[in-house]
């Protein structure tokens, strides 16, 4: 069975032809339709005897046409000495390995050309058979590879070098501010004056702020650089929360505000450390722009998995804020009478609440304090029922008051 070449095609039924010299009855039709250039070159005036459809559609010229022109002209002009030389060899029957240059079309385009070739006799004449294979594609996808694979290199080197640099600066700065805190509260023993122990409240709110800076910076490089990872497993909000109660009781203390954490035994799924990043971004907030009043921390159950809450009776936030907030290096006009921020602190916890799925929800309203609330979506593969469990109990200076479900 034959096709309009001549080629022999497999019976319907997908049994091997008929057993034959392939080959020999075939070839014209083989070469014809092969898949890849081929040329068989004269040794003697170097021109082409035969060349496939396929080589001429490479080189953008028609069969007969290539029976006309020399072949070193389908190869950009800084190549021709080099393929020259390995024709005189393959002639000589030296032998050459495969190897590529840069092939040049009728219109001038070029192409990566792969040349491989064989000396052989045709009718007593010496000739060369000689296959070209475009590799445009090939290299087009390997350098694009290689230059992905440089670039990502270059970034991480990069990546590296700014974690390094960072951890020093972090170690740096860290010592000698916590030499400052150190330095201010023997200063405070040693004095009985009141305006230096007003400067020495100066000196500590200074080292709190750089502190509360530093940390900042830290959380939005490790959000930057892909360095944060969730660490998720089910751990007691209690905990959590009875944490956040000793590290916000004295500012609490010292702004003449109550802060109230739920007394709560619901075990929450999430990251421990990160989520207590963003509650105390949440909860310094909400200590730092209320003037009187409370500021609770609460937990509840939510039809997405579990809420916690922090509430405050402060200025509130006008709605067409809400958003805005959020931004980076964005701060509110609830904020305007109050010492100066970065406007980092919300942006940080919407990022670090992403890398957590929890949505972050804000309720909110000038003159009608605000809610800041966390959504931690249930995982059924690691979420444990509620322990029947007591949390621990808070400190003395915090009231604490049940959850409501
Ligand atoms: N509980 C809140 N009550 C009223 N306004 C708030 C509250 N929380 C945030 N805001 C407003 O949102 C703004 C952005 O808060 P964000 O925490 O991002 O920055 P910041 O507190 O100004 O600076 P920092 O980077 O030091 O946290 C604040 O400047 C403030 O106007
Ligand atoms: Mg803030």
């Amino acid at each position: 069975m034959h096709d309009e070449h001549g080629a022999v095609e497999a019976e319907p039924d997908g049994r091997p032809p008929p057993s034959a010299d392939l080959l020999a009855l075939h070839a014209p039709a083989l070469l014809h339709e092969a898949q890849v250039g081929l040329f068989v070159l004269d040794v003697v005036d170097q021109r082409i005897l035969y060349a496939n459809p396929y080589f001429a559609e490479l080189v953008g010229r028609s069969p007969e046409e290539l029976l006309t022109i020399p072949v070193l002209d389908m190869v950009e002009p800084e190549y021709r000495d080099l393929v020259a030389t390995r024709l005189h060899e393959r002639i000589a029957g030296k032998p050459v390995a495969p190897y590529t240059v840069i092939g040049r079309r009728k219109d001038g385009t070029n192409f990566d050309a792969h040349i491989a070739g064989r000396r052989l006799e045709v009718d007593g004449r010496l000739a060369l058979v000689v296959t070209i294979t475009d590799l445009s594609d090939y290299n087009r996808v390997l350098r694009e590879t290689q230059r992905i694979q440089a670039q990502k290199e270059a970034a991480e080197a990069a990546a590296e070098a700014k974690s390094r640099f960072l951890a020093a600066v972090n170690h740096d700065l860290r010592q000698p501010l916590h030499a400052i805190e150190l330095i201010s509260t023997a200063l405070r023993r040693n004095l009985v004056h009141p305006a230096a122990l007003r400067l020495c409240d100066r000196i500590d709110q200074a080292a709190t702020s750089m502190t509360a800076l530093l940390d900042s910076l830290l959380d939005v490089y490790r959000l930057d650089s892909g360095a944060l990872h969730p660490n998720v497993r089910a751990f007691p909000a209690g905990d959590l929360f009875r944490d956040l109660g000793s590290e916000f009781g004295p500012m609490a203390r010292e702004r003449g505000l109550r802060l109230r954490v739920t007394h709560t035994a619901k075990t929450v799924v999430s990251d421990p450390a990160i989520l207590h990043r963003i509650l105390a971004n949440l909860v310094n907030n909400a200590l730092r722009y209320t003037r009187q009043g409370s500021v609770q921390i609460v937990c509840r159950r939510d039809a997405a998995g579990v809420r916690i809450e922090v509430r405050d009776s402060g200025p509130g936030i006008a709605r067409d804020e809400h958003e805005r907030i959020f931004d980076e290096f964005t701060r509110g006009t609830s904020s305007a009478d109050f010492p100066p921020g970065t406007g980092l602190g919300l942006n940080i916890v919407s990022r670090m609440a992403s890398a957590l799925q929890a949505p972050v929800v804000l309720r909110s309203e000038p003159g009608r304090g605000s809610v800041f609330a966390i959504v931690l979506p249930r995982s059924p593969d690691l979420a444990t029922p509620d322990a029947d469990r007591r949390a621990d109990p808070a400190p003395a200076t915090l009231s604490r008051f049940n959850e409501t479900d």
